[in-house]
This record gives structure tokens, C-alpha cells and sequence, in this order.
């Protein structure tokens, strides 16, 4: 992709800070305010908490870094293809396990499932991630497709990536509203510290996916030197 008038290596540090915060702050939320990461529990709430951290690590933050690694990394094109990958193949994997994580805590409290506008799309954006992943991998590295298959399949491939992720971001905003809504209604302060996190967390959420799309459309490093072999 040719892109923007930008280098891409300045925005990309940046990208990485912005992620790292934003870890942090998800972490810190679910750990100190929300009780901590269980998988089992007596008390099913502290089973929810699994969900946004694996989410927002997961689906967002090393899923970000894998759609950044052609633009971030001073590698060769064939390394980046293989870290690409394999942090997307991460990013999904982490995904399922945290929306499964939502499922178990819904379903232990007997609360219904997908009843929400956020599950759904939350769903979608899970199922079309997997196939997105499935395409690339059997049409960029296993078995590959033609040559032409390639070249044609390559900007349909950046756009719906772009797209589907720019998706998930919302949704992830969306569960952050959707979560703090409910503590709220259970009575936490709307201006106390905890509401201002979960709202910070989704602007870090928001400022990472822009950053993201723009390491994505700017100049990548030593393209010229790294970029010999085709994709
Ligand atoms: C892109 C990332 C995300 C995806 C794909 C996603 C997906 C889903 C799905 C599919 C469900 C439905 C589970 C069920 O019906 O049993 C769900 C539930 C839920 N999620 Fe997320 N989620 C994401 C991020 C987040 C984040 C960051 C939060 C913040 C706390 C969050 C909060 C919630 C809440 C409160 C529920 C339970 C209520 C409901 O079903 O809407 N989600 N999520």
C-alpha cells in the first residue's frame, strides 16, 4: 500500500506507548476495582472481568500491533508476513477465550445471551476476524493462491482488514459503555474514580485504533531495501 505522506516508525512508537496504557489501565480497572482474573468463582461477576482484559489485550491492543508489524518493524517482507500472522492468529485466539469468558459469567448468573446491540456486533466481529484470518493464511502463505489471485486479493484484504478493525474498536467502546451503564445503575459514583477510568480506558481504546489505521497508511520503514520479495 503506498500511503500516506508520513513515516510510519515515529507514529508506530507512539501506537506502542498508547497501547501500553491502555493494558495498564484495563488491567488496573479489573484487577483493583473489579476484584481481579478468575476463571472460577462463587462470586460470578469476578468471572466477567476475564472478558474485556482479553478483549482489549487481545482482539485490540496485539491485534493493532499485528495489522502495524509491515509499517513498525525494519524486517524483511517474509518476516513481517510470519509475525503478521502468527499475532493475528494471537489476537483471535485470545478473542474467543474472552467472549467465551462473557458466555460462562451469563450463563452461570442465568442472564441471557446475545441481547444486546454490543454482543452482536461483538459476534460478528469475531466471526469475520476468523474468516479474514482463514483467507489470508490459505491466500498469502499456505497453500498461497496465484500470483493474480494475490494481486487482486491484496487491496480487498487491507480494506476489510482496516474496516473490521475500526469495527472492533467501536465495540469494544460500546462494552465499556455498555459495563460502566450497568455498575453505574448499580449505584457506583457517576464522577468517582472508577467511571473516570472505564471512560479514559475507552479513549485509550479509541486513540490506539487511531493511531493504528495512520502507522497502517503511512510510509513504512526501508521499504525499498526490505520489500524485494513478493507478498
Ligand atoms: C472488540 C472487543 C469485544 C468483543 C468482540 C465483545 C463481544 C461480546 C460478546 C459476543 C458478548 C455476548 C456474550 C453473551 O451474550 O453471553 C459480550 C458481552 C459483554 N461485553 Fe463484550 N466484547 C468486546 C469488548 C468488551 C469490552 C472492552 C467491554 C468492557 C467492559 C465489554 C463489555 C461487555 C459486557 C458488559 C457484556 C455483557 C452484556 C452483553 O451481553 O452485552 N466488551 N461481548
Amino acid at each position: 500500500m503506498g500511503g500516506i505522506e508520513l513515516k510510519a516508525l515515529p507514529v508506530s512508537f507512539a501506537t506502542h506507548v498508547v497501547g501500553a496504557i491502555a493494558a495498564v489501565m484495563v488491567l488496573v480497572w479489573s484487577i483493583h476495582f473489579r476484584g481481579g482474573l478468575v476463571w472460577e468463582s462463587e462470586n460470578k461477576n469476578l468471572i466477567f472481568n476475564l472478558h474485556p482484559v482479553l478483549l482489549l489485550i487481545g482482539l485490540i491492543i496485539i491485534g493493532g500491533e499485528a495489522i502495524i508489524s509491515y509499517k513498525s518493524l525494519p524486517l524483511k517482507k517474509k518476516e513481517k508476513k510470519l509475525i503478521h500472522l502468527v499475532l493475528h492468529g494471537i489476537a483471535l485466539i485470545l478473542a474467543i477465550f474472552g467472549v467465551y469468558m462473557a458466555f460462562k459469567f451469563h450463563n452461570e448468573s442465568n442472564i441471557a445471551n446475545l441481547y444486546s446491540l454490543h454482543s452482536w456486533i461483538g459476534i460478528g466481529v469475531v466471526v469475520l476476524y476468523a474468516i479474514q484470518w482463514t483467507y489470508g493464511f490459505v491466500v498469502f502463505f499456505y497453500p498461497g493462491g496465484t500470483p493474480l489471485i494475490r494481486k487482486e486479493s491484496l487491496p480487498w484484504h487491507i480494506l476489510f482488514g482496516l474496516f473490521l478493525y475500526i469495527l472492533a474498536v467501536g465495540t469494544a467502546t460500546l462494552g465499556f459503555l455498555e459495563k460502566l451503564t450497568f455498575l453505574e445503575n448499580s449505584g457506583i459514583a457517576k464522577y468517582g474514580s472508577e467511571a473516570f477510568l472505564v471512560n479514559f480506558t475507552a479513549i485509550a481504546t479509541i486513540l490506539f485504533g487511531t493511531l493504528v489505521v495512520l502507522t497502517a497508511l503511512s510510509q513504512g520503514p526501508g521499504e525499498d531495501e526490505y520489500s524485494y520479495t513478493a507478498i
